[in-house]
């Protein structure tokens, strides 16, 4: 079978890995993928945007399968336009993908059908958004309507704090378009988590579970990122919470979807908060997360391509998926200065004496190969995912693996998996 995958980030590294990996590939193409892809399969001179060009390949080459990384694409439509075609493609329509393009509508779905989420207001019109958090003391959220790359929230402190985050979308416009309308919503205090099921039209099916490091900094600080670390499986998702996010979010928000007409197919990413009162949703993505997919794919043991064909034939229920029981986490190593500015270009090494430690993977994210040396060439450069015996294991590993590896101004949160750590400890 040959598959496209489109993408070039770690997440994508890390499905590049896997579905290579599957007995049913038999050769996998890339767009653009990235150095760390082209060691498992052919990366393509085409964006993971252009839709036109990417189905014009699709099509040439007859691709049996094509499978999106990023939410981009999914946002502007390559499903639909894929599946006018006569193409197979994993992954939901446009309609379906406004679950993360557009946080307005997600949450207007949320309230129709009793998801539990913060309180929120939506705003055109930055005067009034700025009047409403003029009148609330309380901590507030504020958040662009549409994609920002997972830069677009700000948890402010302050109702100062929350003013600035309404300029800088609304008045500076720093998001475009994405910033158009805002929500502010209610801050909601409690440990997060990120649970991702695969969707198909009559079933839903959970992987395993998962803890992304939004802030840049350690012990949860500084501006929010796409994502400085992960690992699974999650201890705060107990038995109890993984059936209330099961019952409570994902079944009525999928059942949901569809009476609105736009029915989800794909993999569905809940981001949750677990408050003193249960589950709540931050936020839905439409594809798989990142850097959750590295350490969720390292653990995975069942093959890649046979879930996602399943789940394009509405056989979800025919499937079991084995895992690795032993705890994965992925450290990612980012550019000095992201997600603010930072420099590009920077040679990196020890990238295969890393990648050689046992049981270590080093996924390429923003990255680049020139003359046969490596340099970094994005805000998030590297995702270092190891599996151990105990989530201690793994986390010493691969933080060995990242102290392999060198470039100028490399950085990353020392703290990936202490919470872990910490309630395994009874803490
Ligand atoms: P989102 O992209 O909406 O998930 O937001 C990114 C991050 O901002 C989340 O992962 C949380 O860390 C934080 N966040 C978002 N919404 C809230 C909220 N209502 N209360 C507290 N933190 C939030
Ligand atoms: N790690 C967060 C995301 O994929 O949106």
């Amino acid at each position: 079978m040959k598959i496209l995958l489109v993408g070039g980030g770690g997440r994508e590294h890390a499905l590049a890995w896997k579905l290579a990996q599957s007995k049913h590939c038999t050769k996998l193409y890339a767009a653009p993928g990235n150095p760390g892809i082209a060691q498992v399969g052919e990366c393509l001179p085409i964006g993971a945007e252009d839709i036109d060009r990417l189905l014009a390949f699709a099509r040439q080459e007859r691709i049996d399968l094509t499978v999106v990384g990023p939410e981009r694409p999914l946002i502007a439509g390559i499903a639909d336009r894929f599946r006018a075609a006569g193409l197979r493609i994993f992954g939901p329509s446009k309609a379906a993908a406004q679950v993360e393009g557009s946080k307005a509508w997600a949450k207007t779905v949320m309230t129709h059908f009793a998801v539990p989420t913060a309180e929120y207001h939506v705003f055109q019109h930055v005067d009034e958004a700025l009047r409403y958090v003029g009148s609330h003391q309380e901590p507030l959220v504020v958040k662009a309507s549409g994609e920002a790359a997972g830069k677009g929230v700000f948890v402010c402190a302050d109702q100062d704090e929350a003013r600035r985050a309404l300029e800088l979308i609304m008045k500076d416009r720093a998001f475009g378009p994405s910033g158009d309308t805002v929500v502010v919503e209610e801050r909601l205090a409690g440990e997060e988590a990120s649970m991702l099921a695969l969707v198909d039209e009559y079933n839903i099916y959970m992987l395993e579970s998962c803890q992304d490091h939004k802030a840049a900094l350690d012990g949860d600080r500084g501006p929010n990122t796409g994502g400085m670390g992960a690992y699974s499986p999650a201890p705060v998702v107990t038995d109890r919470v993984l059936a209330l996010v099961q019952r409570e979010v994902l079944v009525p928000m999928v059942h949901g979807m569809r009476t609105e007409g736009a029915p989800f197919a794909g993999v569905l990413y809940a981001g949750i908060m677990i408050t003193a009162g249960g589950p709540k949703v931050l936020e839905f993505n439409a594809r798989f997360g990142d850097p959750e997919t590295q350490p969720i794919l390292m653990r995975l043991r069942s093959d890649l391509v046979t879930a996602i064909e399943a789940a394009i034939d509405n056989r979800l229920d025919q499937i079991t998926l084995e895992w690795d029981p032993r705890p994965a986490v992925c450290v990612v190593m980012a550019s000095g200065g992201y997600p603010g500015n930072y420099e590009k270009g920077k040679e990196i090494t020890g990238l295969d004496k890393a990648a050689a430690m046992p049981d270590v993977a080093v996924f390429h994210a923003g990255t680049r190969a020139e003359g046969g040396r490596i340099y970094t060439d994005g805000g998030r450069v590297l995702g270092v995912t190891a599996v151990g015996d105990s989530i201690i294991e793994a986390r010493d590993r691969a933080y060995e693996a990242v102290r392999a590896i060198h470039f100028h101004h490399a950085h990353w949160r020392t703290d990936i998996g202490a919470k872990a750590i910490r309630r395994m400890a009874g803490a």
